[in-house]
């Protein structure tokens, strides 16, 4: 952590509420779903990218909780569908219980997820930290193995287990393997997790390779441009392109709003020009929409696990006018 990261930890305590708003209105569609839609409708006819929507909130501290997000969730289904959005839901298990009481959770999601599969709508687990990694993804195990088949996880470039995880769900899932792979938010311990950028972006490239060369779906979520040049070229020598079919040997089949084996993700109000470009050159790009009354919290906590973050919103509060989705 640089400097101006260490002096941002510091004074995060004594933030005001305000400043982080600035930042907040950029990376958050707003408090309540209806504006969510509202962005995706005017994105989706500006851009045609998709969008993966996702009730801000996680880790909660009871079972009563987890109400607000089944039913945020439940209402959220009924919104893309009424709106004819191309839309699919980014879900953190954390939020549903699975720390606190792991059937309930299961219970909770489960009904989710099927009510997600009567309409086509695909429901991404976020991957959380270290501590729910391994649980995470047996949640995608178990659903499929229930037939339950529209999940899929995330996988994060900088722990070191990521190959072997990228191994077993391709070896359990076949062709219905279906992963984002990020870098990671969460700063790990450096007994499980590279923790500079240039080990996490080598990573990041063999863990994309691998997951190609598997046949697997990859939502390529990162804002890196190094990353991004590397993810074309890899698409490019295996004949992927925007139009497909996917012409890897082994792949899935065609999958409902989805690309040809791959997508590009990126998260709302970061690197907007590189999304165009992408999107100019036909590259399937999903955008991903946070929205809810916890966008304070959200933005604290982004803030104090990453604080290279900070140099934004100082961007931000010194230059308003570049502060653009
Ligand atoms: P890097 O951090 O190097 O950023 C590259 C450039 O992008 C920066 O130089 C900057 O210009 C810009 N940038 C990046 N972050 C920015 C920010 N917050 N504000 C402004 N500019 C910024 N993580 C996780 O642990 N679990 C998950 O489930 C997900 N899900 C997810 C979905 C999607 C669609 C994306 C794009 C990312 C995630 N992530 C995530 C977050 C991810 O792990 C990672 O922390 C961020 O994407 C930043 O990493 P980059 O790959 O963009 O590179």
């Amino acid at each position: 952590m640089g400097l101006f990261g260490r002096v941002v930890v510091r004074v995060l305590p004594v933030m005001p509420r305000f400043i982080v708003g600035l930042v907040a209105k950029r990376y958050v569609a707003g408090e309540d779903l209806e504006s969510a839609v509202t962005i995706m409708k005017n994105l989706g006819a500006k851009e045609g990218c998709s969008f993966t929507i996702d009730v801000l909130g996680e880790e909660i501290s009871n079972m009563e909780e987890a109400k607000h997000f089944v039913n945020e969730y439940d209402r959220l289904i009924d919104a893309i569908v009424e709106n004819d959005l191309e839309a699919n839901l980014s879900v953190k298990p954390t939020a549903f219980g699975l720390l606190i009481d792991e059937q309930k959770a299961y219970a909770n999601m489960e009904a989710l997820f099927a009510k997600a599969a009567e309409h086509d709508i695909f429901v991404r687990l976020d991957m959380e930290d270290h501590r729910v990694t391994q649980a995470t993804i047996d949640i995608v195990l178990r659903m499929h193995g229930k037939g339950i088949t529209n999940v899929g996880t995330v996988l994060q470039s900088r722990l070191f287990r990521t190959p072997d995880d990228v191994r077993a769900v391709c070896n359990a899932l076949g062709p219905q393997a279906d992963f984002r792979l990020c870098k990671g938010i969460y700063l790990e311990p450096e007994d499980i997790a590279h923790t500079k950028y240039h080990p996490i972006n080598t990573a990041f490239a063999e863990s994309l390779s691998l997951m190609l060369d598997s046949g697997a779906y990859v939502g390529i979520a990162t804002h890196d441009k190094p990353l991004i040049h590397d993810a074309l070229e890899q698409l490019r020598s295996r004949g992927m392109t925007p139009e497909g079919p996917d012409p890897r040997e082994g792949a899935g089949p065609a999958r409902p709003g989805k690309g040809a084996g791959y997508e590009f993700q990126m998260l709302l109000g970061i690197r907007g020009e590189i999304r165009r470009k992408l999107r100019k050159s036909g590259h399937p790009v999903r955008v991903y929409i946070p929205y809810g009354e916890r966008w304070y919290e959200y933005s604290m906590r982004r803030l104090r696990e990453n604080p290279d973050v900070a140099v934004h919103i100082t961007k931000a509060f010194l230059m308003p006018w570049t502060n653009r989705r």
